[in-house]
């Protein structure tokens, strides 16, 4: 660490696409970060830097990035295809390292940043920040609680016009949201998944993705994943034995909660169900109006500080990548429900064991 992180953390953005903005944004605005650097192989991104952050020094150069010995961190924004390499390098340079999701392209290269930032006692984050929503943390507490009830399906949509990535298809790209949401709701890894894709617009790159995971406890989730749709959803509906929850992520109430089930009674004669629906308040909770980019960066630094690891911890980056790769295999072989390789390292964020 510099001298000058005794006071504040010196970070490098690298990649200032769609998504490296909003970081440099972030960082800039937190007390915890002083000086910042920002770095794109592309000239325009950078002109658009120093018209608004003068006192930010840029770059084209990410290797110049990574040796600074003047930094502390470094945040990589770039297409999922580099982020191995470029976190490899930093950390091999001694740098805390904040990767964009999914933290890597496959588990061996997950596994190994994992090992090398444990060897250097480095902080390395895999960035999913919807860990930091604070609608997830709500539907997280309603979960934990109880108050839904035995969690029988979830059914998740994540569709819009756009942005067709260059180097991987829908599932890395929308999937990891999803991934590591369902996994921090359920406490539990997928123990089935099965996925059906097309690639409509360019060949080999799936524009659209239907995915099943079943979880140990029983429940069942589909998760809808597309750059080809004509509006854009983020809806998620949670179905419990107690209470449901339509999750919004568009919308102004962007949590409901059901008071509404189905209750069985016992058959009278053999084969006669009796079901009585009920059908009661539906509440809209207040939700704590806080930007999940900045509680996610805060993490980060305080992960540098404390040597605690983040809520976005490397075991929720490796687990999501997990899945990704079972995604990949079931389409491989025509949609079949496969399981998650390596089996028996299921841990998850808070260190007990996975169901
Ligand atoms: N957390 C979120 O909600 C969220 C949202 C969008 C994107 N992302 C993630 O952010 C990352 C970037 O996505 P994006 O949509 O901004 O991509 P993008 O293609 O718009 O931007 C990537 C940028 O990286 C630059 N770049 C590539 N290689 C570089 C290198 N070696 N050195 C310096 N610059 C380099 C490119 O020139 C480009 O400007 C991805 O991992 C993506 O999954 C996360």
């Amino acid at each position: 660490m510099s001298e000058k992180a005794s006071a504040t953390l010196s970070v490098g953005v690298i990649g200032l696409g769609y998504w490296g903005p909003n970081l440099l944004r972030v960082l800039h605005e937190l007390p915890e970060v002083g000086a910042l650097w920002a770095c794109d192989v592309r000239e325009d991104a950078l002109v658009s830097v120093d018209r608004r952050y003068p006192s930010v020094v840029t770059t084209t150069d990410a290797q110049a990035v990574i040796a600074s010995p003047e930094l502390d961190a470094v945040v990589i924004a770039t297409p999922v295809s580099t982020h191995y390499e470029l976190a490899l390098s930093a950390l091999l340079a001694g740098k805390h390292v904040f990767v964009e999701k999914p933290l890597t392209a496959s588990v061996a290269q997950a596994e190994h940043l994992i090992k090398v930032a444990a060897d250097r006692s480095l902080t390395l984050m895999p960035g999913h920040t919807f860990l930091y929503s604070p609608p997830v943390n709500l539907i997280h507490e309603l979960i934990a609680s109880g108050e839904l009830g035995e969690i029988y399906f979830i059914s998740t949509s994540r569709v819009n016009l756009g942005l067709h990535q260059p180097d991987i298809g829908v599932a890395w790209d929308l999937g990891p949201h999803d991934f590591s949401i369902l996994r921090y709701w359920m406490n539990e890894l997928p123990s089935q998944i099965s996925a059906l894709s097309r690639s409509c617009i360019i060949d080999d790159l799936p524009d659209v993705a239907f995915i099943n995971l079943g979880f140990p406890s029983g429940a069942i989730a589909n998760v809808e994943l597309s750059w080809l749709a004509p509006s854009k959803l983020r809806r998620t509906a949670v179905v419990g034995s107690k209470k449901m929850v339509v999750y919004d992520d568009t919308s102004n109430e962007p949590v409901r909660v059901f008071d509404s089930g189905v209750v069985p009674s016992a058959p009278e004669t053999f084969g006669e169900y009796k079901l009585a629906y009920r059908s009661g308040d539906i509440v809209s909770p207040q939700v704590e109006a806080a930007e999940p980019l900045l509680l996610e960066m805060t993490d980060f630094c305080n992960a540098i500080r404390t040597g605690e690891p983040p809520r976005s911890n490397v075991q929720v980056g490796v687990d999501v990548v997990r899945i990704c790769d079972a995604v990949d295999r079931s389409l491989r072989i025509g949609g079949a429900p496969v399981g998650l390789e390596p089996e028996g390292r299921i841990r998850l964020a808070d260190g007990t064991p996975g169901r």
